[in-house]
């Protein structure tokens, strides 16, 4: 009921009232001595309390999703149009994917890979065949599969490339996101990440995306291990490199002996229209970094693929993590593939992006100066004024029951769960409209 357009009012009443009268009470001293269920204020107020303040979050506290909505603790319903950074594809909860947890959560769930299991095999087998690939290297969040990527380029060079040792580089693209380590912010150009942060990892380089004359020039060096690139830079604000920019990077790669990594965890995975964002351009990356939506959500799994050249340079004892590969989220990671093969999400993701982009363009344009983006991976950019930032459109918004992040400043990505159907878009694109005007 509160996606309806006529609520508005009252819900941002109620947003402003919350804000303004609660006060913390030091009444909770653990989660079992709280009474009753909390309001959102208190939810907010509890975890700014006792956590880290390392996020700023839209002021929203969520307790059930289902699909393409999730529900407030006070029961309001809202279209998810960030699902948790892409990672939600199939859609909040979906039944397939939570059944396979439940089922394997009673049987086996962890067993370090110290020994075999009966489900690794079985779903490393999957996922290669799917993505034709010799090996995957199962790790757990995406940082670590950018981390595991980096180590396989450097060992490669140095055993098949031959570039004398500790020498090798990284080459990344300014903008690129992949995570919060050590290594993945000393690739970063966002002082945000990366400012007070420092000593940083040596070996890595940046140069401008979307530019084959520079990665040209870079790949020149003959101790360049490899470069590691997103398709579309999601946490940049969406950015869509130039046509034809995959498969000059692909030919750059080949003829300098360079290593392609294709950073696809927020691209892949039927995101932007195609399974890969790559096939955007039918180019093959040597190496192929999966993650958010392999799990659909339910437990953090990710993945690196490549062929055997690269993948056996790693020994028994070098490279691993207690939680990756266990059969839990080989369960997860298996069905969350199957959803979005049987469900055709892909292709999903296609239609509903067209029709999204399109009625997005009827903006108006003192207020939404560009759309852009391919499949269900979209933003608009903001002309940001001294009434509005758009961040106060992304609180309207939630307001009139859609929520949506801000990502550097005035930029707003919307990324629904590929599970959408035409009408739930038409009705997402009303409220935005409608939201986007009342400025
Ligand atoms: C392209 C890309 N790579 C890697 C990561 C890191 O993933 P995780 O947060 O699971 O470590 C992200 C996260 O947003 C990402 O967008």
């Amino acid at each position: 009921m509160f996606s309806k357009l006529s609520n508005l009012r009252t819900l941002s009443q109620f947003h402003r009232s919350i804000h303004s009268t609660f006060t913390w009470s030091s009444s909770f001293a653990s989660p079992q001595t709280s009474q009753g269920p909390l309001s959102s204020e208190e939810v907010y107020a509890r975890e700014t309390k006792y956590s880290a303040h390392n996020y700023h979050p839209i002021p929203v506290a969520l307790e059930r999703g289902k699909g393409v909505y999730v529900w407030d603790v006070e029961g309001r319903r809202y279209f998810d149009f960030l699902s948790a950074y892409s990672a939600v594809n199939q859609g909040h909860c979906h039944p397939k994917i939570v059944e396979a947890l439940t089922r394997q959560a009673d049987k086996l769930t962890l067993t370090s890979r110290a020994f075999y299991n009966n489900v690794f095999g079985e779903y490393a087998e999957y996922v290669t065949k799917l993505f034709q690939y010799d090996k995957v290297l199962p790790m757990n969040t995406g940082v670590e599969a950018g981390e595991t990527a980096c180590k396989l380029a450097r060992r490669w060079a140095y055993t098949v490339k031959g570039v004398p040792r500790y020498k090798a580089k990284i080459v990344f693209a300014v903008g690129n996101f992949w995570g919060r380590t050590l290594a993945a912010i000393s690739s970063s150009s966002d002082p945000t990440s990366y400012d007070g942060f420092g000593p940083f990892m040596p070996g890595f380089e940046l140069i401008p995306y979307s530019d084959l004359p520079a990665l040209e020039s870079a790949l020149q060096d003959p101790n360049v291990a490899a470069f590691m690139v997103e398709p579309i830079q999601g946490e940049a604000g969406v950015i869509v490199p130039d046509p034809g920019y995959l498969s000059g990077v692909r030919d750059l790669c080949t003829k300098y002996n360079a290593l392609f990594i294709a950073d696809e965890i927020q691209t892949g995975l039927g995101r932007t229209g195609k399974w890969l964002a790559v096939d955007h351009e039918n180019v093959r990356p040597d190496i192929v970094l999966l993650g958010k939506a392999l799990s659909g959500g339910l437990y953090p799994v990710s993945a690196v693929l490549c062929d055997d050249e690269i993948m056996l340079t790693i020994k028994p004892g070098e490279h691993g993590s207690t939680y990756g590969g266990n059969p839990l989220a080989c369960r997860v990671a298996t069905a969350s593939l199957e959803v979005l093969e049987e469900e055709r999400l892909a292709q999903n993701a296609d239609q509903m992006g067209n029709i999204f982009r399109n009625e997005l363009m009827k903006l108006p344009s003192n207020i939404v100066s560009t759309v852009r983006g391919k499949g269900l991976l979209n933003a608009v950019v903001i002309r940001e004024t001294k009434e509005y930032t758009a961040w106060e459109v992304c609180l309207r918004l939630r307001d009139n029951g859609l929520l949506a992040k801000p990502t550097h400043g005035n930029i707003i990505r919307l990324a629904p769960p590929l599970v959408i159907k035409e009408d739930e878009i038409r009705e997402a694109v009303e409220i935005i409209s409608k939201t986007i005007l009342s400025f």
